[in-house]
């Protein structure tokens, strides 16, 4: 299975000039799995809550899913994206995941970073899979890697691919993401931005190296600090659906639930 990120610098609030950077980074790129950043058209760093609104979309019908949806359908690859949602009188940091018969499925932000806080509502949908060419895909969003109890919920619903588009600030992430998957035994294509968002005085800046991990930790691909990248690698993902460290010890069976916490 072909699968790979696309790392790039969004425009804050210019989410069809981020439209038109994707395509023309995409190119005839040929993927079965790519994953782009999270807030990937709208850009990260809102002013209020009420400018979150302003940018948010409906999943399945907004602007960006018609973009996305025909990027999946020409290439005949499942894409992943990270978008402000908007759901009645609520605002979600989400991310979707598009095949390329145009079927949707949702992601909301569990753990919410910062100021986020501030500007979302806490996600709701909790995790869950979706198979895709005989992969099970699951999805995460930036800071819920802070919380090793999203990798592990994927992996025990059977996830083979975990999904992670982000907008990373804090610099750990790359790293703990190999230990996320050595201690699940699953892939994980961690999508981040490069550059800045600026509101007034203050600026954010994120810390690009996306990195594609296999499911025995090896880094199969990293993207530069700043630059813009479309990395696209070959793996067996059912090579995630193997827990044994050895003859003796399984990931998976080795648990002892009984004297962990709840
Ligand atoms: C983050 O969760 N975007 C830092």
């Amino acid at each position: 299975m072909r699968v790979g990120f696309l790392q790039y610098n969004v425009a804050f609030g210019e989410p069809e000039a981020n439209r038109q950077r994707v395509s023309d980074l995409i190119g005839d790129a040929q993927f079965d799995l790519l994953v782009l950043p999270e807030l990937c058209f709208s850009g990260y760093y809102m002013p209020s809550r009420e400018a979150t609104f302003r940018l948010a979309e409906s999943f399945e019908t907004g602007k960006s899913f018609e973009f996305v949806k025909g990027i999946s359908k020409r290439h005949d690859g499942a894409v992943v994206f990270g978008f402000p949602e908007l759901s009645r009188d609520k605002v979600y940091n989400s991310a979707a995941l598009v095949l390329p018969d145009g079927k949707c499925h949702l992601y909301r932000k569990t753990h919410l970073f910062n100021l986020e806080k501030h500007w979302f509502d806490p996600g709701d949908s909790g995790f869950s899979i979706h198979e895709f060419r005989g992969t099970r895909i699951g999805l995460m969003i930036c800071f819920d890697w802070r919380f090793p109890e999203s990798a592990r919920t994927l992996m025990l619903k059977g996830a083979d691919i975990i999904c992670h588009p982000s907008n990373l600030v804090l610099p750990s992430c790359q790293d703990a993401m190999v230990t996320r998957c050595l201690e699940n035994g699953v892939f994980a294509i961690t999508c981040n931005r490069w550059g800045a968002d600026r509101q007034d005085e203050e600026e954010i800046r994120f810390t690009g190296r996306s990195q594609i991990t296999s499911s025995r930790g090896e880094v199969l691909a990293r993207a530069g600090v700043e630059e813009d990248a479309i990395v696209i690698v070959e793996i067996e993902p059912l090579r995630a659906r193997d827990k044994s460290v050895n003859a003796l010890n399984d990931m998976v069976s080795d648990r002892k639930e009984e004297f962990y916490f709840k």
